[in-house]
């Protein structure tokens, strides 16, 4: 449903060409921001952007590279001057056993899950204005043991607890700043970072489904709706929270389906 409850904002969602990331940048549109997109793939960025249209702005930049993130923040303010949302959603990891897991791959998930997140928050502080919405993206990872995904699992309970030091960090500007963990929602980010086939999520999302409370695997579109309440004035009491948005899966017993 759409209210125009972000009108005449302007947001950034950080990996925002593909996704959870595009699904946001869609639907803060639709609710009447203007948002910046980032990703480092300048040809998918061209896509993105062409299919959100002239409310969008697409900046190539590496969450991990400060110097990026500094350019990002500078093009924001000649663009618009300010930010009101900033989505920090790039990210990414995949299971790995234990034994196989490589100093590369540890590297890899905390520069992009935690240091990415880290300067990007750090970057914008300069055009964030006071009573901005900060929202991280976290991983309902973070509570299950899965197995495989220590590494990146301990990377999303790091964001939680970045978004609950920030908010006292903030507290003097009245940034608010809050984490989603989405559940299971199959992205394009299942094939290239996971390595599953097309067969393989179909026969993931069919097996999963039946332990999901709600029935159904998540839609860019149910975590697109979190990040709207959690960046409009519906939320404004709101502080440090994290947003489980999984049908249930981590919360309540599925039962027979
Ligand atoms: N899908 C799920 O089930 C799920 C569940 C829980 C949490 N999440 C979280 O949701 C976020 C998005 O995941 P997704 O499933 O939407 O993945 P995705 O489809 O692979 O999208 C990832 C996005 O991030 C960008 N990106 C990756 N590394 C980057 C970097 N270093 N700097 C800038 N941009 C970068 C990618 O573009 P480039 O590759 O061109 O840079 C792309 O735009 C991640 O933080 C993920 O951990 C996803």
């Amino acid at each position: 449903m759409e209210t125009q409850a972000l009108k005449g904002r302007v947001a950034l969602v950080t990996g925002g060409t593909t996704g959870l990331g595009f699904g946001a940048a869609q639907r803060l549109i639709e609710e009447g921001a203007f948002v910046y997109i980032t990703g480092r793939r300048q040809n998918v960025l061209d896509e993105a952007v062409a299919k959100l249209g002239t409310s969008a702005k697409g900046l190539q930049a590496d969450a991990m590279k400060k110097a990026d993130m500094l350019r990002v923040a500078e093009a924001i303010k000649a663009g618009h001057g300010h930010l009101d949302i900033l989505f920090a959603n790039a990210g990414g990891g995949h299971a790995t056993p234990l034994e196989d897991l490589t100093e590369e791959q540890i590297d890899s998930e905390l520069g992009i899950n935690v240091k990415g997140v880290v300067l990007t928050v750090q970057s914008m502080l300069g055009v964030l204005r006071d009573g901005a919405s900060v929202v991280l993206n976290a991983s309902i990872t973070a509570d299950m043991g899965l197995p495989g995904f220590a590494v990146y699992a301990a990377t999303k309970a790091a964001v939680r607890s970045l978004a609950r030091s920030w908010t006292t960090d903030l507290k003097h500007r009245g940034i608010r700043v809050n984490t989603i963990s989405p559940g299971v929602v199959p992205t394009e980010g299942y094939g290239h970072e996971q390595g599953m086939s097309d067969a393989d999520v179909a026969a993931y999302v069919d097996r999963v489904s039946k332990e999901i409370p709600a029935g159904r695997v998540g839609s860019a579109r149910d975590i697109a709706d979190a990040l709207v309440f959690l960046a409009s004035d519906a939320s404004r009491y709101i502080r440090g929270v994290d947003l489980v948005v999984d049908g249930g899966m981590t919360r309540v017993y599925a039962g027979k389906n």
